[in-house]
């Protein structure tokens, strides 16, 4: 029997072979568990195009609940969720950052031509994302760092700080596969042109990082096949591998690669 028939004809199969609760059930169970987990992390993508058709209330209740319990330093639980949907504010939303990409792709092309960002060429568009009926800002509480052991607020509470909210937004971005929806990984959100205005616009404390901004909604296209590294480039056992160590011609040739999509 393999791991991709329906979950129930599996556990029929299992239960009759080691009981109810038995450990082969366990383990087949916890490998379907996998298989479904592996499935969810697989169908996640960013979505750049959004149908206009609105999201249940309910489903923003439900990605926000999956973030909650994201892992975070000492438990320190940073995050406060913006929940942006009158059709007003998030046009100044994409005003902002739509402002922010002119000075974006001015840097972008001070760079050697093959390194520069796809889509950072031409003129400045508003982005995709506008048509999402649903912006999420996540915003972080610095004051959370004294939750760390105190070396660590010292010395690395910031590193810290990003990689809790990092875990709430990577929740939400697959509690919104899961609810069959689409979402943007917005960064622009972030960038010291768009955080203080952003920050005045939904009156955000001053004392409040923002982080990153998802922008949720129905896909109204997919994105391509994306390009991801072989598991064994980049796995070492015991010890780092020499052979695998990559030079730095061959990081910029990855980098022109993904350029290609
Ligand atoms: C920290 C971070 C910032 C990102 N910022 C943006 C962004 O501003 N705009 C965007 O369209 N995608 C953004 N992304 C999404 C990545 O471009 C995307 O995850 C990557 O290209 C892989 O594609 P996939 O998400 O479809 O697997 C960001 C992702 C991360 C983790």
């Amino acid at each position: 029997m393999t791991t991709s028939e329906g979950h129930g004809t599996f556990r029929l199969g299992a239960e009759a072979a080691n009981g109810p609760h038995g450990a082969i059930t366990e383990q087949k169970e916890s490998v379907m568990e996998y298989e479904a987990f592996l499935d969810l992390v697989r169908r996640r993508r960013s979505i750049r195009s959004f149908k206009a058709d609105p999201v249940p209330g309910e489903y923003v209740e439900q990605i926000i609940e999956a973030a909650r319990f994201a892992p975070s330093g000492a438990n320190s639980q940073p995050w406060e969720f913006v929940v942006v949907k009158d059709k007003e504010i998030k046009e100044k939303v994409v005003g902002l950052i739509t402002d922010q990409a002119v000075h974006s792709r001015k840097a972008e092309l001070a760079r050697d031509e093959d390194l520069r960002f796809p889509g950072m060429q031409g003129p400045v568009h508003e982005p995709g994302f506008k048509n999402a009926p649903v912006f999420i800002l996540l915003c972080g509480d610095p004051r959370t760092k004294e939750a760390y052991p105190l070396l660590t607020t010292l010395t690395r509470g910031d590193s810290h700080f990003v990689s809790g909210l990092a875990s709430a937004f990577l929740y939400m971005t697959l509690a919104a596969t899961a609810l069959g929806l689409g979402s943007q990984w917005v960064s622009a959100t972030g960038s010291p042109f768009v955080k203080p205005l952003l920050k005045q616009l939904l009156a955000i404390p001053h004392k409040l990082d923002i982080y990153d901004m998802l922008a949720l909604g129905y896909a109204a296209s997919q994105p391509k096949e994306r390009f991801v590294r072989e598991r064994n480039e980049m796995v070492h056992y015991d010890r780092y591998d020499q052979a695998k160590y990559r030079s730095d011609d061959e990081i910029r040739s990855f980098i022109v690669r993904l350029r290609r999509g």
